[in-house]
């Protein structure tokens, strides 16, 4: 079967990364994660790379290493939480493949990334009593984003065939 490339996008900790694996040896497609192509590339961690280089920077090779995924790829790319809002990216992503959205909310996201933070950049100083808040904002600047995905998934619905579905209307 012909698949396009499938492109996970969500905000941090909402399973992109878990799911993909997972669906890649359910469909029998290689599986990437965009952070470890990155952090592989340049020989540093994601944590890194903003602290020497700030975020701008990471933009700028994030959106590089995303479109050396083209559409005939035929495997499953678990984007980071900002791919979407940078660069035409969303769009770029839309016409190169599946776009799915795994749509969690802000108590969920806060269950999932608040032992994580050190390794992520943009949560890492924050105070417990200012990662709702944070979640809830930033949530609400990227839903227009996450929203033109083609599929919008619940993360409390998926399951392992979640993708044979998705697959199969292509
Ligand atoms: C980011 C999310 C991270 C990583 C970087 C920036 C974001 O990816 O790309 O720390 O802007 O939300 P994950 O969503 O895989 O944690």
């Amino acid at each position: 079967m012909q698949h396009n490339t499938v492109f996970l996008i969500g905000f941090m900790g909402s399973g992109k990364s878990y799911w993909g694996n997972i669906w890649s040896q359910q469909a029998g497609i290689p599986f990437y994660d965009l952070d470890t192509v990155i952090e592989t590339q340049q020989q540093k961690t994601i944590a890194q790379i903003f602290e020497e280089k700030g975020e701008a920077y990471f933009r700028k090779i994030e959106t590089s290493a995303l479109e050396n995924f083209t559409g005939n790829n035929h495997t499953i790319v678990a984007c980071g939480g900002g791919t979407p809002c940078f660069n035409n990216n969303m769009k770029w992503m839309n016409s190169n493949g599946i776009t799915i959205y795994l749509k969690a909310s802000p108590g969920e996201i806060m269950m999932r990334v608040k032992n994580e933070q050190a390794q992520r950049p943009l949560i890492k100083n924050l105070q417990w009593e200012e990662l709702l808040p944070f979640i809830e904002k930033k949530l609400e600047e990227r839903e227009p984003f996450y929203r033109q995905a083609k599929y919008i998934l619940p993360v409390s619905s998926l399951s392992q065939t979640t993708i044979n579905n998705i697959l199969a209307n292509q």
